[in-house]
């Protein structure tokens, strides 16, 4: 089995899941890794674990490079099952010296397995313990992604590893930043961090002037999910603080379902309009669009127009269910309209532009509603209404106040 070296003496021996196409509602097209790191020093350490299926690659590649029962430190960075679910086996297995977490990471460790007799050692943010010829280096790192989350920095090799924080779900052959295609990189990347960071992303501003002042010269970064950045950790870098940031690209978003097509005619005219107005558009049908899949398209995009057909005095279910998925990610930083067809009630649309007001997406239009078919003028209420948000996005995006239509 070929050795994988991110520096002398420091190896990745993490697992690759081809298999898992769904994340808690994130579909998972290209499987993903679980990363674990080992450190060979006098104080011999392990960087996280593996899912639990995964305990015997995990183990296997530990073999590989060491007798596992030689590990004398564990160090424990997030508690999320992906990256401890094999703990109690391993730990059973080597018998470290110490369980070294976060202070959340104790409560949380202690909340999942019910083990307060492991050798729990609980560290800081600014701690560093001494391997013998390296130091690790602690930073807690709270919300990315849970409470326990923390970053453990490897002085002397200048390799930061940073748990979920800059991965992506991508299983691959290859270890390293510079081995894959950069093109399906960064959209797994992107994808990533739409569908798991978004609403974290206040902290992740902060993370990353904490991290620039501190002035830590980063070679490598290395994730727990994806490739180790050793060529271009700045590409990833740069990236986070543009998302961040909320940058909205200058384009806009039709995301909607259909019952008997009008809603679906209603979404094309909404596109002419934009099209008119010389505004970049996408079309995201929620029948064949998985609801992560738009949410990557929303982390950069400026203006969301939601379209659904009323059903049982509602949204369709798909669109209900996109909702209340973006919602709890909280983009911000965007404008947006609604439309949608309808028999004899037709709430849909209330419902969509309560919830966009509900995230603070300025309203530029008050929606367009039609009742069951639409002729030519109801399009042309809807190709109104795209111009009217393509008039509001160029407004937007040069920096002016967007009045809001309701
Ligand atoms: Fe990859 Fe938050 O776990």
């Amino acid at each position: 089995m070929k050795k994988i070296k991110l520096t002398d003496n420091v190896y990745w021996v993490g697992a690759v899941d081809w298999l898992t196409r769904d994340f808690h509602g994130y579909s998972t097209n290209r499987g993903t890794t679980y990363n674990a790191f080992l450190i060979l020093d006098e104080k011999v350490t392990l960087i996280d674990t593996v899912k639990k299926p995964y305990k015997s690659e995990l183990m296997h590649r530990i073999h590989n490079i060491i007798d596992p029962a030689k590990i004398d430190y564990l160090v424990v960075n997030h508690v999320e099952m992906d990256h401890s679910g094999c703990l109690p086996e391993v730990i059973e297995a080597i018998k470290p010296e110490k369980v070294i977490c976060s202070k959340m990471g104790h409560k949380t460790l202690l909340q999942h397995f019910h083990r307060p007799d492991w050798p729990y050692h609980v560290v800081a943010s600014g701690e560093e313990i001494n391997l013998g010829a390296r130091t690790l280096h602690f930073l807690e790192t709270r919300m990315l992604h849970w409470p326990d989350s923390m970053f453990t920095y490897l002085k002397e090799d200048e390799i930061l590893f940073t748990s979920d924080a800059f991965g992506e779900h991508l299983a691959t052959s290859e270890r390293f930043d510079d081995e894959v295609n950069q093109d399906v990189l960064m959209h797994e990347a992107t994808k990533y961090y739409a569908n798991i960071l978004t609403l974290y992303s206040p902290l992740v501003t902060k993370l990353l002037a904490k991290v620039e002042e501190m002035q830590l010269p980063i070679k490598m970064l290395a994730p727990d999910h994806g490739v180790i950045w050793r060529s271009n950790p700045g590409k990833i870098i740069e990236a986070y603080a543009r998302w961040s940031a909320h940058q909205g690209n200058g384009k806009a978003l039709i995301i909607y379902d259909t019952m008997w097509e009008s809603t679906r005619m209603m979404a094309k005219a909404v596109a002419e309009g934009l099209h008119e107005e010389g505004v970049e558009y996408k079309m995201l049908d929620l029948q064949v669009n998985h609801r992560s899949d738009v949410m990557t398209d929303v982390l950069e995009s400026s203006a969301l127009i939601l379209g659904s057909s009323t059903l049982n005095n509602g949204m369709l279910p798909r669109m209900a269910d996109f909702l209340m998925y973006m919602r709890g990610l909280r983009p911000t930083n965007k404008i947006g309209a609604a439309f949608g067809s309808y028999g004899w009630s037709g709430e849909a649309v209330k419902m969509m532009n309560e919830t966009l007001k509900e995230m603070n997406i300025t309203l530029c239009h008050q929606g367009v509603r039609v009742q069951y078919v639409p002729e030519h003028p109801q399009l042309h209420e809807c190709v109104e209404l795209g111009r009217t948000v393509a008039k509001a996005l160029h407004a937007f995006m040069a920096g002016e106040k967007v009045e809001p239509a309701l």
